[in-house]
């Protein structure tokens, strides 16, 4: 698929989608969205790729989505058409790691779609929102519900009634991303992260990205039996013999993902 509304870049085991629709500061209209799919998922079945970062522009990771393609909707379209669950759910079923570089504004949709991804790298002139209450609205693609099992109730709430829009360090207190960096280190640290992933085994990092997500769907005895059964199943793996001996050498291990 040619793509209009993202560029791709595939470079050293990293894919690099950037949002481009600069005009709009990267609203998220439907075919931004069926394009990142698209992407997110090609990115999946490309044996070169261990890891795939998310990023917008410097003004704007995503103002949210296209409030003038949404005005002219009604009820029976965006449910009949499912708007955005399609896109959003093809994203989630993404099992590589994806990290979010967040500069400027991340509002409604986009705060949702940086959520939707593993963490968040924020620079320091991030700011998060969900502001569709302003809109006569709600979030519709997790800014009640992940933005709440990230950084709870009392702000979640807050974010949700008053519209009001949260600074990186706030955000890095609450828990929603995971680091801050200055503006002009972003795509250079978060690079450098996404590096660090792609070194290690693939096996362990898909299994690892499953567990942390799984333990927002059961309850810890589960979860943790989950954990467990994954990392033993890791002895199985010839990475876990290299990883190990490696460490045993003192060397740096080799990981094949087998
Ligand atoms: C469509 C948008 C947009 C959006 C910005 N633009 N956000 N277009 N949808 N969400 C457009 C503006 O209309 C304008 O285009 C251009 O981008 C630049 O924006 P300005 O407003 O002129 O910039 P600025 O004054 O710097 O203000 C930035 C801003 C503001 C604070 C981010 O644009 C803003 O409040 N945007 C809306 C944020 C929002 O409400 N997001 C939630 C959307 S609902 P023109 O052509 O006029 O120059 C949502 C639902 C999610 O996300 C659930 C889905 C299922």
């Amino acid at each position: 698929m040619a793509y209009e509304t993202i560029i791709v870049e595939i470079e050293d085991h990293i894919a690099l989608v950037k949002l481009n629709r600069p005009d709009a500061l990267n609203a998220l209209n439907a075919q931004l969205l069926t394009e990142l799919a698209d992407a997110m998922t090609a990115a999946q079945a490309n044996d070169k790729v261990r890891c795939i970062v998310l990023t917008g522009s410097e003004k704007a990771f995503a103002a949210g989505a296209d409030i003038k393609m949404m005005s002219e909707k009604s009820y029976t379209e965006v449910f009949t058409e499912d708007l955005f669950g399609g896109e959003t759910a093809e994203i989630g079923r993404v099992r590589k790691p994806i990290i979010a570089a967040v500069s400027g504004y991340a509002l409604g949709g986009g705060c949702e779609l940086a959520m939707l991804c593993d963490f968040i790298i924020a620079s320091d002139t991030a700011k998060f929102g969900q502001p569709e209450v302003n809109l006569g609205v709600m979030a519709g693609i997790g800014g009640t519900q992940r933005l709440t099992r990230a950084i709870g109730k009392a702000k979640a709430m807050d974010m949700n009634l008053t519209g009001r829009f949260m600074d990186a360090e706030e955000a890095e207190r609450a828990g929603l991303v995971s680091r801050i960096v200055p503006a002009k280190k972003l795509m250079e640290e978060t690079m450098a992260a996404a590096a660090k992933i792609a070194e290690k085994s693939m096996i362990s990092v898909s299994a690892i990205k499953e567990a942390v997500n799984r333990s927002f769907e059961v309850p810890l005895a589960e979860g943790l039996l989950f954990e467990r059964r994954l990392f033993h199943s890791m002895f199985a793996t010839e990475d876990q013999k290299e990883g190990m001996a490696a460490f045993v050498e003192k060397r740096t291990p080799q990981f094949r993902d087998r």
